[in-house]
Protein backbone atom coordinates (compact mmCIF):
# COMPACT_ATOMS: atom_id res chain seq x y z
CA UNK A 1 0.00 0.00 0.00
CA UNK A 2 1.34 3.80 -1.10
CA UNK A 3 2.01 6.09 1.55
CA UNK A 4 0.42 9.00 1.58
CA UNK A 5 2.78 12.23 -0.03
CA UNK A 6 2.97 15.52 -0.49
CA UNK A 7 4.60 16.24 -3.96
CA UNK A 8 6.04 20.07 -4.31
CA UNK A 9 8.75 20.84 -7.31
CA UNK A 10 8.30 24.17 -7.80
CA UNK A 11 11.56 24.71 -9.93
CA UNK A 12 10.69 26.75 -13.40
CA UNK A 13 12.78 24.55 -15.79
CA UNK A 14 14.63 25.96 -19.11
CA UNK A 15 16.09 23.69 -21.46
CA UNK A 16 17.52 23.69 -24.14
CA UNK A 17 19.79 25.73 -26.69
CA UNK A 18 20.70 29.39 -25.97
CA UNK A 19 18.97 28.46 -22.66
CA UNK A 20 21.22 30.78 -20.69
CA UNK A 21 20.40 33.68 -22.73
CA UNK A 22 16.57 33.47 -20.00
CA UNK A 23 18.64 34.24 -17.06
CA UNK A 24 18.63 37.93 -16.91
CA UNK A 25 14.71 37.79 -18.09
CA UNK A 26 13.76 35.24 -15.44
CA UNK A 27 15.88 36.75 -12.18
CA UNK A 28 14.19 40.18 -13.10
CA UNK A 29 10.66 38.19 -12.84
CA UNK A 30 11.36 37.33 -8.86
CA UNK A 31 12.12 41.29 -8.60
CA UNK A 32 15.99 41.07 -7.29
CA UNK A 33 18.19 44.02 -7.23
CA UNK A 34 21.50 42.81 -5.62
CA UNK A 35 22.49 39.33 -7.32
CA UNK A 36 25.87 36.96 -6.26
CA UNK A 37 26.62 34.65 -8.59
CA UNK A 38 28.55 31.54 -7.90
CA UNK A 39 30.60 29.47 -9.44
CA UNK A 40 33.69 27.28 -9.14
CA UNK A 41 36.97 26.40 -9.77
CA UNK A 42 36.85 27.88 -13.65
CA UNK A 43 35.49 25.81 -16.23
CA UNK A 44 32.31 28.40 -17.03
CA UNK A 45 35.40 30.84 -17.38
CA UNK A 46 36.94 28.78 -20.42
CA UNK A 47 33.42 28.02 -21.65
CA UNK A 48 32.19 31.50 -22.10
CA UNK A 49 29.00 30.52 -20.12
CA UNK A 50 29.48 32.87 -16.94
CA UNK A 51 30.39 36.16 -19.53
CA UNK A 52 27.10 34.83 -21.26
CA UNK A 53 25.28 35.35 -18.04
CA UNK A 54 26.45 38.29 -16.80
CA UNK A 55 25.64 39.87 -20.51
CA UNK A 56 22.18 38.33 -19.92
CA UNK A 57 21.81 40.12 -16.46
CA UNK A 58 23.18 43.37 -17.50
CA UNK A 59 21.06 43.57 -20.32
CA UNK A 60 18.01 43.39 -17.96
CA UNK A 61 19.76 45.66 -15.67
CA UNK A 62 20.64 43.49 -12.69
CA UNK A 63 23.54 44.02 -10.93
CA UNK A 64 25.65 42.19 -9.64
CA UNK A 65 28.98 40.70 -7.59
CA UNK A 66 30.38 37.66 -7.78
CA UNK A 67 31.78 34.62 -6.04
CA UNK A 68 34.36 31.84 -7.62
CA UNK A 69 36.78 28.97 -6.60
CA UNK A 70 33.98 26.74 -5.09
CA UNK A 71 35.37 23.32 -4.95
CA UNK A 72 33.66 19.62 -5.09
CA UNK A 73 32.54 18.42 -1.96
CA UNK A 74 32.15 22.41 -1.28
CA UNK A 75 33.62 23.94 1.98
CA UNK A 76 31.67 25.78 4.68
CA UNK A 77 34.43 28.68 4.61
CA UNK A 78 33.65 29.66 0.95
CA UNK A 79 29.92 29.43 2.40
CA UNK A 80 30.71 32.06 5.52
CA UNK A 81 32.93 34.17 2.51
CA UNK A 82 29.85 34.23 0.48
CA UNK A 83 27.25 35.75 3.33
CA UNK A 84 29.91 38.67 4.37
CA UNK A 85 30.16 39.55 0.50
CA UNK A 86 26.36 39.18 0.39
CA UNK A 87 25.85 41.33 3.57
CA UNK A 88 28.56 44.12 2.75
CA UNK A 89 26.72 44.18 -1.01
CA UNK A 90 22.98 43.51 0.13
CA UNK A 91 22.88 40.75 -2.09
CA UNK A 92 19.13 39.60 -2.71
CA UNK A 93 19.36 36.86 -5.16
CA UNK A 94 21.70 33.85 -5.43
CA UNK A 95 22.79 32.43 -8.90
CA UNK A 96 24.94 29.46 -9.14
CA UNK A 97 26.35 28.72 -12.34
CA UNK A 98 27.59 25.56 -11.90
CA UNK A 99 27.32 21.59 -10.59
CA UNK A 100 26.07 20.89 -7.77
CA UNK A 101 29.00 21.89 -5.30
CA UNK A 102 28.38 25.48 -6.65
CA UNK A 103 24.33 24.67 -6.36
CA UNK A 104 24.53 24.04 -2.34
CA UNK A 105 27.22 26.71 -1.81
CA UNK A 106 24.76 29.12 -2.77
CA UNK A 107 21.78 27.43 -1.17
CA UNK A 108 23.46 27.53 2.27
CA UNK A 109 25.00 31.37 1.63
CA UNK A 110 20.94 32.12 0.90
CA UNK A 111 20.12 30.70 4.37
CA UNK A 112 23.15 32.37 6.23
CA UNK A 113 21.84 36.03 4.43
CA UNK A 114 18.34 35.35 5.30
CA UNK A 115 18.89 34.83 9.30
CA UNK A 116 22.24 36.84 9.97
CA UNK A 117 22.16 37.00 13.54
CA UNK A 118 22.44 32.71 13.08
CA UNK A 119 25.54 30.12 12.41
CA UNK A 120 24.53 28.44 9.10
CA UNK A 121 26.30 25.21 9.99
CA UNK A 122 23.92 24.80 12.76
CA UNK A 123 21.71 23.53 10.27
CA UNK A 124 23.49 20.94 9.10
CA UNK A 125 24.55 19.74 12.49
CA UNK A 126 20.23 19.44 12.62
CA UNK A 127 20.44 21.75 16.08
CA UNK A 128 18.12 23.77 14.15
CA UNK A 129 15.90 24.29 11.36
CA UNK A 130 15.80 27.10 8.73
CA UNK A 131 12.89 29.74 8.80
CA UNK A 132 13.76 31.72 5.95
CA UNK A 133 15.66 31.33 2.51
CA UNK A 134 16.52 33.88 -0.01
CA UNK A 135 15.47 33.47 -3.35
CA UNK A 136 18.26 30.24 -5.34
CA UNK A 137 18.16 30.32 -9.10
CA UNK A 138 20.94 28.05 -11.24
CA UNK A 139 22.71 27.70 -14.52
CA UNK A 140 23.52 24.07 -14.64
CA UNK A 141 26.67 22.69 -16.26
CA UNK A 142 26.54 18.90 -15.32
CA UNK A 143 23.80 16.13 -14.67
CA UNK A 144 24.30 14.65 -11.51
CA UNK A 145 23.52 16.17 -7.99
CA UNK A 146 19.76 16.89 -8.47
CA UNK A 147 20.23 20.51 -6.91
CA UNK A 148 18.87 22.26 -9.45
CA UNK A 149 15.53 21.27 -8.28
CA UNK A 150 15.86 19.25 -5.07
CA UNK A 151 15.56 21.16 -1.73
CA UNK A 152 18.87 19.28 -0.57
CA UNK A 153 22.14 21.31 0.48
CA UNK A 154 25.27 19.31 0.94
CA UNK A 155 28.48 20.96 2.88
CA UNK A 156 31.64 20.18 3.86
CA UNK A 157 32.95 21.21 7.32
CA UNK A 158 36.75 21.30 5.98
CA UNK A 159 37.94 21.76 9.73
CA UNK A 160 35.97 18.50 11.27
CA UNK A 161 35.71 16.91 8.18
CA UNK A 162 31.98 16.60 8.38
CA UNK A 163 30.15 16.25 4.66
CA UNK A 164 26.51 16.98 6.39
CA UNK A 165 23.31 17.22 4.43
CA UNK A 166 20.50 19.63 5.29
CA UNK A 167 16.96 19.23 3.51
CA UNK A 168 14.46 22.20 3.26
CA UNK A 169 11.83 23.24 0.48
CA UNK A 170 12.77 26.75 1.46
CA UNK A 171 16.09 26.16 -0.73
CA UNK A 172 14.33 24.72 -3.55
CA UNK A 173 15.64 26.79 -6.31
CA UNK A 174 13.45 29.19 -8.55
CA UNK A 175 14.08 28.11 -11.63
CA UNK A 176 17.24 26.17 -13.68
CA UNK A 177 18.47 26.95 -16.65
CA UNK A 178 19.80 23.93 -18.59
CA UNK A 179 21.30 23.85 -22.04
CA UNK A 180 23.22 20.10 -22.49
CA UNK A 181 25.71 21.26 -24.33
CA UNK A 182 27.15 22.94 -21.68
CA UNK A 183 27.80 19.50 -20.29
CA UNK A 184 30.09 18.21 -23.52
CA UNK A 185 33.61 20.28 -21.66
CA UNK A 186 32.67 17.92 -18.59
CA UNK A 187 35.98 15.28 -18.18
CA UNK A 188 34.76 11.80 -18.46
CA UNK A 189 34.84 10.53 -15.07
CA UNK A 190 33.09 13.58 -14.08
CA UNK A 191 30.14 12.41 -16.49
CA UNK A 192 29.99 8.80 -15.79
CA UNK A 193 29.97 9.89 -12.03
CA UNK A 194 27.16 12.63 -12.70
CA UNK A 195 25.08 9.14 -14.35
CA UNK A 196 25.62 6.94 -10.91
CA UNK A 197 24.91 9.71 -8.52
CA UNK A 198 21.51 10.21 -10.95
CA UNK A 199 20.84 6.20 -10.79
CA UNK A 200 21.61 6.18 -7.29
CA UNK A 201 19.30 8.73 -5.99
CA UNK A 202 16.10 6.89 -8.14
CA UNK A 203 17.68 3.71 -6.95
CA UNK A 204 17.77 5.08 -3.09
CA UNK A 205 13.91 5.24 -3.59
CA UNK A 206 13.40 2.29 -4.95
CA UNK A 207 14.55 0.26 -2.51
CA UNK A 208 12.46 0.09 -0.07
CA UNK A 209 10.14 -1.73 2.13
CA UNK A 210 7.58 0.21 2.68
CA UNK A 211 5.22 1.27 0.29
CA UNK A 212 5.44 1.19 -3.86
CA UNK A 213 3.30 2.95 -6.83
CA UNK A 214 3.01 1.11 -10.49
CA UNK A 215 3.39 4.51 -11.95
CA UNK A 216 6.62 5.45 -9.63
CA UNK A 217 8.40 2.18 -10.38
CA UNK A 218 7.60 3.02 -14.25
CA UNK A 219 8.69 6.54 -13.87
CA UNK A 220 12.05 4.97 -11.73
CA UNK A 221 12.65 1.82 -14.08
CA UNK A 222 12.25 4.01 -17.03
CA UNK A 223 14.73 6.21 -15.90
CA UNK A 224 17.26 3.96 -15.07
CA UNK A 225 17.37 2.41 -17.79
CA UNK A 226 17.37 5.43 -20.09
CA UNK A 227 20.25 7.05 -17.84
CA UNK A 228 22.36 3.51 -18.36
CA UNK A 229 21.82 3.25 -22.06
CA UNK A 230 23.06 7.28 -22.53
CA UNK A 231 25.88 6.49 -20.12
CA UNK A 232 27.13 3.93 -22.32
CA UNK A 233 26.84 6.19 -25.71
CA UNK A 234 28.85 9.68 -23.69
CA UNK A 235 31.10 7.13 -22.59
CA UNK A 236 32.17 6.07 -26.42
CA UNK A 237 30.46 9.51 -27.67
CA UNK A 238 31.00 12.29 -25.34
CA UNK A 239 29.82 15.06 -27.97
CA UNK A 240 26.44 13.03 -28.48
CA UNK A 241 23.69 15.84 -27.92
CA UNK A 242 20.82 13.77 -27.42
CA UNK A 243 22.47 11.36 -25.23
CA UNK A 244 23.72 14.52 -22.91
CA UNK A 245 20.05 16.29 -23.23
CA UNK A 246 18.38 12.54 -21.91
CA UNK A 247 20.57 12.89 -19.01
CA UNK A 248 20.37 15.96 -17.82
CA UNK A 249 16.84 15.81 -18.10
CA UNK A 250 17.14 12.81 -15.88
CA UNK A 251 19.25 14.18 -13.68
CA UNK A 252 16.65 16.58 -12.27
CA UNK A 253 13.65 13.93 -12.37
CA UNK A 254 15.99 11.46 -10.09
CA UNK A 255 15.83 13.71 -7.57
CA UNK A 256 12.74 16.50 -7.25
CA UNK A 257 11.27 13.39 -5.59
CA UNK A 258 8.78 12.53 -8.30
CA UNK A 259 10.62 8.45 -8.37
CA UNK A 260 9.74 8.79 -4.26
CA UNK A 261 6.12 9.43 -4.69
CA UNK A 262 3.99 6.86 -2.05
CA UNK A 263 7.31 4.99 -0.80
CA UNK A 264 8.76 5.30 2.95
CA UNK A 265 10.93 7.54 2.23
CA UNK A 266 13.77 5.82 1.38
CA UNK A 267 16.57 3.95 1.74
CA UNK A 268 19.73 6.53 1.23
CA UNK A 269 22.14 4.68 3.57
CA UNK A 270 24.53 4.13 0.14
CA UNK A 271 24.45 8.09 0.78
CA UNK A 272 25.00 8.30 3.81
CA UNK A 273 28.04 6.22 3.83
CA UNK A 274 29.20 7.86 0.77
CA UNK A 275 28.95 11.21 2.49
CA UNK A 276 31.52 10.11 4.90
CA UNK A 277 34.23 9.10 2.32
CA UNK A 278 33.70 12.18 0.71
CA UNK A 279 34.30 14.00 4.20
CA UNK A 280 37.67 11.87 4.80
CA UNK A 281 39.08 11.28 1.47
CA UNK A 282 37.08 14.36 -0.90
CA UNK A 283 36.23 11.14 -3.19
CA UNK A 284 34.07 12.76 -6.02
CA UNK A 285 30.46 11.62 -4.82
CA UNK A 286 29.30 9.19 -7.96
CA UNK A 287 32.46 7.52 -7.80
CA UNK A 288 32.14 7.49 -4.04
CA UNK A 289 28.26 6.07 -4.58
CA UNK A 290 29.64 3.17 -7.36
CA UNK A 291 32.57 1.84 -5.08
CA UNK A 292 29.69 1.25 -2.13
CA UNK A 293 26.34 0.05 -3.73
CA UNK A 294 27.50 -3.41 -4.34
CA UNK A 295 28.54 -4.07 -0.98
CA UNK A 296 25.56 -2.54 0.47
CA UNK A 297 23.53 -4.18 -1.84
CA UNK A 298 25.10 -7.54 -1.22
CA UNK A 299 24.27 -6.88 2.44
CA UNK A 300 20.71 -5.93 2.77
CA UNK A 301 19.30 -7.22 -0.65
CA UNK A 302 17.94 -10.65 1.43
CA UNK A 303 15.73 -7.80 3.44
CA UNK A 304 14.39 -6.21 0.62
CA UNK A 305 14.30 -9.24 -2.09
CA UNK A 306 10.78 -8.39 -3.98
CA UNK A 307 12.22 -5.05 -4.81
CA UNK A 308 15.78 -6.64 -6.09
CA UNK A 309 14.29 -9.19 -8.08
CA UNK A 310 12.08 -6.32 -9.42
CA UNK A 311 15.27 -4.46 -10.06
CA UNK A 312 17.03 -7.14 -11.74
CA UNK A 313 14.12 -8.17 -13.70
CA UNK A 314 13.31 -4.76 -15.41
CA UNK A 315 16.32 -2.75 -15.11
CA UNK A 316 19.26 -4.99 -15.66
CA UNK A 317 17.44 -6.82 -17.89
CA UNK A 318 17.91 -10.30 -16.07
CA UNK A 319 16.14 -13.48 -17.83
CA UNK A 320 17.52 -16.48 -16.32
CA UNK A 321 15.09 -19.03 -14.30
CA UNK A 322 16.36 -19.51 -10.81
CA UNK A 323 15.67 -19.06 -6.95
CA UNK A 324 14.81 -15.35 -6.07
CA UNK A 325 17.98 -14.80 -4.28
CA UNK A 326 20.21 -15.94 -7.20
CA UNK A 327 18.36 -13.15 -9.72
CA UNK A 328 18.71 -10.80 -7.16
CA UNK A 329 22.58 -11.33 -6.89
CA UNK A 330 22.49 -11.41 -10.88
CA UNK A 331 21.25 -8.23 -10.78
CA UNK A 332 23.66 -6.67 -8.86
CA UNK A 333 26.39 -8.59 -10.89
CA UNK A 334 25.06 -6.86 -13.62
CA UNK A 335 25.13 -3.17 -12.16
CA UNK A 336 29.15 -4.09 -11.40
CA UNK A 337 29.16 -5.13 -14.83
CA UNK A 338 27.79 -1.54 -16.09
CA UNK A 339 29.97 0.27 -13.76
CA UNK A 340 33.02 -1.11 -15.35
CA UNK A 341 31.56 -0.45 -18.73
CA UNK A 342 31.60 2.92 -17.99
CA UNK A 343 35.15 3.39 -16.16
CA UNK A 344 33.22 3.45 -12.42
CA UNK A 345 34.71 1.83 -9.66
CA UNK A 346 33.15 -0.87 -8.09
CA UNK A 347 34.89 -0.56 -4.77
CA UNK A 348 36.88 1.01 -2.53
CA UNK A 349 40.47 0.00 -3.69
CA UNK A 350 39.20 0.67 -7.53
CA UNK A 351 38.06 4.37 -6.12
CA UNK A 352 41.83 4.42 -5.48
CA UNK A 353 41.32 5.29 -1.52
CA UNK A 354 42.91 2.43 1.22
CA UNK A 355 40.82 3.41 4.47
CA UNK A 356 42.56 1.57 7.83
CA UNK A 357 40.01 0.07 10.23
CA UNK A 358 40.28 3.28 12.31
CA UNK A 359 39.18 5.09 10.13
CA UNK A 360 36.21 2.78 8.86
CA UNK A 361 34.79 2.85 12.87
CA UNK A 362 35.49 6.44 12.57
CA UNK A 363 33.22 6.68 9.35
CA UNK A 364 30.85 4.17 10.42
CA UNK A 365 30.02 6.25 13.92
CA UNK A 366 29.91 9.77 12.18
CA UNK A 367 27.27 8.41 9.67
CA UNK A 368 25.24 6.55 11.86
CA UNK A 369 25.22 9.71 14.24
CA UNK A 370 24.42 11.82 11.31
CA UNK A 371 21.14 9.66 10.23
CA UNK A 372 19.84 9.79 13.40
CA UNK A 373 16.62 7.44 13.41
CA UNK A 374 16.77 7.76 9.39
CA UNK A 375 19.00 4.34 9.33
CA UNK A 376 17.70 2.87 6.03
CA UNK A 377 14.60 1.05 4.74
CA UNK A 378 15.77 -1.80 2.52
CA UNK A 379 17.67 -2.14 6.03
CA UNK A 380 17.90 -0.55 8.64
CA UNK A 381 21.85 -0.03 9.59
CA UNK A 382 23.47 -0.18 12.95
CA UNK A 383 27.62 1.02 12.87
CA UNK A 384 28.34 -2.72 13.18
CA UNK A 385 26.61 -3.34 10.01
CA UNK A 386 28.40 0.38 8.53
CA UNK A 387 31.71 -1.04 9.31
CA UNK A 388 30.69 -4.32 7.50
CA UNK A 389 29.63 -2.19 4.70
CA UNK A 390 32.98 -0.31 4.20
CA UNK A 391 35.32 -3.30 5.09
CA UNK A 392 33.29 -5.57 2.36
CA UNK A 393 33.27 -2.74 -0.03
CA UNK A 394 37.40 -2.49 0.22
CA UNK A 395 38.24 -4.58 -2.94
O1 LIG B 1 34.67 23.89 -10.44
P1 LIG B 1 34.63 23.78 -11.92
O2 LIG B 1 35.80 24.37 -12.59
O3 LIG B 1 33.32 24.27 -12.48
O4 LIG B 1 34.75 22.19 -12.25
C1 LIG B 1 33.76 21.26 -11.84
C2 LIG B 1 34.23 20.32 -10.74
O5 LIG B 1 35.62 20.15 -10.79
C3 LIG B 1 33.54 20.32 -12.98
N1 LIG B 1 32.56 20.80 -13.94
C4 LIG B 1 31.26 21.08 -13.72
N2 LIG B 1 30.65 21.40 -14.86
C5 LIG B 1 31.62 21.36 -15.84
C6 LIG B 1 32.84 20.98 -15.23
N3 LIG B 1 33.98 20.84 -15.94
C7 LIG B 1 33.92 21.08 -17.28
N4 LIG B 1 32.78 21.41 -17.91
C8 LIG B 1 31.60 21.55 -17.23
N5 LIG B 1 30.47 21.83 -17.89
O6 LIG B 1 33.05 19.12 -12.38
C9 LIG B 1 33.60 18.99 -11.09
C10 LIG B 1 32.50 18.55 -10.14
O7 LIG B 1 31.57 19.58 -9.92
P2 LIG B 1 30.48 19.41 -8.77
O8 LIG B 1 29.67 20.64 -8.71
O9 LIG B 1 31.17 18.99 -7.50
O10 LIG B 1 29.64 18.17 -9.31
P3 LIG B 1 28.25 17.58 -8.89
O11 LIG B 1 27.15 18.26 -9.59
O12 LIG B 1 28.41 16.13 -9.02
O13 LIG B 1 28.06 17.95 -7.34
C11 LIG B 1 28.57 17.13 -6.31
C12 LIG B 1 28.18 17.69 -4.98
O14 LIG B 1 26.75 17.69 -4.81
C13 LIG B 1 26.42 16.99 -3.60
C14 LIG B 1 27.53 15.97 -3.52
O15 LIG B 1 27.61 15.38 -2.25
C15 LIG B 1 28.73 16.81 -3.86
O16 LIG B 1 29.15 17.60 -2.77
N6 LIG B 1 25.05 16.48 -3.67
C16 LIG B 1 24.05 17.37 -3.55
C17 LIG B 1 22.73 17.00 -3.55
C18 LIG B 1 21.64 17.98 -3.41
N7 LIG B 1 21.95 19.22 -3.11
O17 LIG B 1 20.45 17.65 -3.54
C19 LIG B 1 22.34 15.58 -3.66
C20 LIG B 1 23.44 14.67 -4.07
O18 LIG B 1 23.17 13.37 -3.57
C21 LIG B 1 24.80 15.06 -3.63
O19 LIG B 1 25.05 14.61 -2.31
ZN1 LIG C 1 23.87 11.96 -4.79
Amino acid sequence: MAHNFEFYAPTKVIFGKDAEKETGRQIKEWGAANVLIVYGGGSVKRSGLLEKVEKALSDEQIQFCELGGVVPNPHLDKVYEGIRIGRSKNVDFLLAVGGGSVIDTAKAIAYGLAEPEKDVWELFEHTRTAKMCIPVASVLTIAAAGSETSKGCVITNEKTKQKRAYDDNLARPKFAIMNPDYTKSLPDYQTESGCVDIMMHTMERYFTNGGNMEITDAIAEGLLRTVMKNAVVVHHKPGDENARAEIMWAGSIAHNDLTGCGNDGGDFMTHKLEHELGGMFDVTHGAGLAALWPSWARYVYRECLPRFVRYARNVMGITMEGTDEEIAEAGIYAMEDFYHSIGMPTNLKELGIHPTSAQIEDMAKRCIIASGTQTGSAKKLTQEDAVRIYTNALG
